[in-house]
C-alpha cells in the first residue's frame, strides 16, 4: 500500500525509536512522531531520528484536539500506534494509567482516524496497532505456541488493557470499515530499551555490581524477538497486511529467564576481561576484579499472577507477509550487550531524566 504521511505514536519509546530509524529510509514524504515523553521515553534517542522528513511533537494521544489537528495539518494517511504504558510490574502497582493510556488513548486515535479517513467518500489509509502476545494469557510447557485464533485470556492489568485496545481496533474495522492491521508480538530486546525491563536492567546492574533479581524460580519462558525483526514485520504489515487482519510476530527464540540472565553475565564478563577500559569505567562490575557476575544472581519473590510461558506461532505472518526473524539468540544478544556498553551516556540520561533538558532546549512544549 502506498502511504505518504505517517503518524507514529510513542516514537520516543523503545520500539518506536527503532521503528522510526528503519522507516527513515522508506519512500515516504512525512513522518510525525507524537509522544508524551513519559519516564519510559528516550528523548535523546530522537536525536538520531529527527530530520526534515521526521518531526517530533510533544503531546498526548488522549488529547483529541491535538490528534485531530496533527492529522489534518500533516494530511496523515497512516498511523502506527506504539504509545502505551508497557511495564507489567508497574501495571500491578498502578493500573489506572494503563487503562487510561492504553484503552482510552487508543480509542481517541481510532475516533480521530474514523473522522478524518471515513468522512464522505473516504480516502486510502491504514491504522496499524502494535500489541502483545500477553493478551493470550499463559502457556503450559507442552502447549502449542500462540496463534492468531487463540482465545484472549489476559492475566495482568497491562495485558488486559492491551486486549481491550485490540478489541477496539477490531470493532472499528468491523463496524465502520476502518482499514486496520494489528501485530501481536513477543518480548522485544535491543538498543534503546528503558532499563526496567529484564535485559537492560540486568546489563546495568551487572555493570554496577548490583544484585540481579530473578523472580521465582527463573524458569518462566519468553520468546525473545530482536527489535529490528519486529519493526520489519510492522513494515510488512503496512505493505502487505490485509485490512482487519491480525499477525503474530515471534523470534523463534524461547528461553527461560535464568538462561537469559546467565548469558548476559557471560557476555559482559568476557567483554570486561578483554577490555581494560571497560574495567576502569565500571570498577564495581565483578568482572573488573576478576570475579564472575553470576555471583550477583538472587532469587526474589515471584511477580503476582506471573505468566509461565509465552511462545509465538508466526506462520501466518510468514505466509502472508514473508516474515521471518533474521537475528539469532547469539547475534541478537551480542549486539544488544555491545550497544549498552557503547552507549552508557544514553542509559544514564534516561535513568536520571536529564534528557528532558535537551528536549526543552530544542522543542517547545505544545
Ligand atoms: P515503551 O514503554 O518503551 O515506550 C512507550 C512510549 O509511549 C514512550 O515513549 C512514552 O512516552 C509513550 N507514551 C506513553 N503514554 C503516552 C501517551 N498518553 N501519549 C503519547 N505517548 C505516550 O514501550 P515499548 O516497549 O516501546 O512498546 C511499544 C508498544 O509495543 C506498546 O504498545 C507495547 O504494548 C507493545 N509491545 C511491547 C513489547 C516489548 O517487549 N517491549 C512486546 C509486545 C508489545
Ligand atoms: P519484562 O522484561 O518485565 O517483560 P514481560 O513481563 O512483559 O514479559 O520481564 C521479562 C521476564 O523477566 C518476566 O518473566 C519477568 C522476569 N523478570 C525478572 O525475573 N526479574 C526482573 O527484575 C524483571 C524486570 C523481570
Amino acid at each position: 500500500m502506498k502511504l505518504d504521511s505517517m503518524l507514529i505514536t510513542g516514537g520516543a519509546g523503545f520500539i518506536g525509536v527503532n521503528f522510526a530509524r528503519i522507516i527513515q529510509s522508506r519512500e515516504i514524504s512525512r513522518v510525525v512522531i507524537l509522544d508524551a515523553l513519559t519516564y519510559a521515553a528516550s528523548g535523546s534517542s530522537l536525536e538520531s531520528v529527527l530530520c526534515d522528513k521526521v518531526q517530533f511533537v510533544h503531546g498526548d494521544i488522549r488529547d483529541s484536539t491535538l490528534v485531530a489537528r496533527l492529522m489534518d495539518e500533516h494530511e496523515v494517511d497512516c498511523i502506527v500506534h506504539f504509545a502505551a504504558e508497557s511495564h507489567v510490574d508497574r501495571s500491578i502497582t498502578g493500573p489506572d494509567e494503563f487503562i487510561s493510556t492504553n484503552v482510552d488513548g487508543t480509542h481517541c486515535l481510532l475516533k480521530a482516524a474514523k473522522q478524518r479517513w471515513l468522512a464522505g467518500s473516504g480516502s486510502p489509509h491504514r491504522f496499524h496497532h502494535v500489541s502483545t502476545d500477553e493478551v493470550y494469557g499463559t502457556l503450559k510447557a507442552d502447549d502449542p505456541p500462540f496463534s492468531e485464533v487463540n482465545q484472549y485470556q489476559p492475566n495482568s492489568p497491562y495485558s488486559a488493557s492491551k486486549a481491550a485496545s485490540d478489541h477496539l481496533v477490531r470493532a472499528y474495522h468491523h463496524t465502520y470499515g476502518l482499514d486496520t492491521t494489528t501485530s501481536n508480538c513477543s518480548n522485544n530486546y535491543g538498543p534503546f530499551q528503558f532499563p526496567e525491563k529484564l535485559i537492560p536492567l540486568m546489563i546495568v546492574n551487572i555493570l554496577h555490581g548490583r544484585k540481579l533479581p530473578i523472580y521465582g524460580d527463573g524458569m518462566q519462558i519468553r520468546d525473545w524477538l530482536y527489535v529490528d525483526d519486529h519493526c520489519r514485520a510492522i513494515e510488512s504489515c503496512l505493505d502487505r497486511g490485509k485490512p482487519g487482519e491480525v499477525y503474530n510476530v515471534g523470534g523463534d527464540n524461547e528461553r527461560p529467564n535464568i538462561e537469559i540472565v546467565r548469558k548476559i553475565c557471560d557476555l559482559i564478563d568476557t567483554r570486561v576481561a578483554e577490555d581494560e577500559d571497560l574495567a576502569v569505567a565500571f570498577p564495581d562490575c565483578l568482572a573488573s576484579v576478576g570475579e564472575s557476575s553470576l555471583g550477583l544472581l538472587e532469587h526474589v519473590s515471584d511477580r503476582p499472577g506471573h505468566d509461565r510461558r509465552y511462545a509465538i506461532d508466526y506462520r501466518k505472518a510468514a505466509n502472508e507477509l514473508g516474515y521471518a526473524p533474521l537475528e539469532s539468540f547469539e547475534s541478537g544478544f551480542a549486539k544488544t550487550v555491545a550497544w549498552y556498553l557503547d552507549n552508557e551516556q544514553w542509559w544514564r540520561s534516561v535513568m536520571d531524566g536529564s534528557y528532558k533538558d535537551w528536549l526543552d532546549a530544542n522543542y517547545s512544549k505544545r
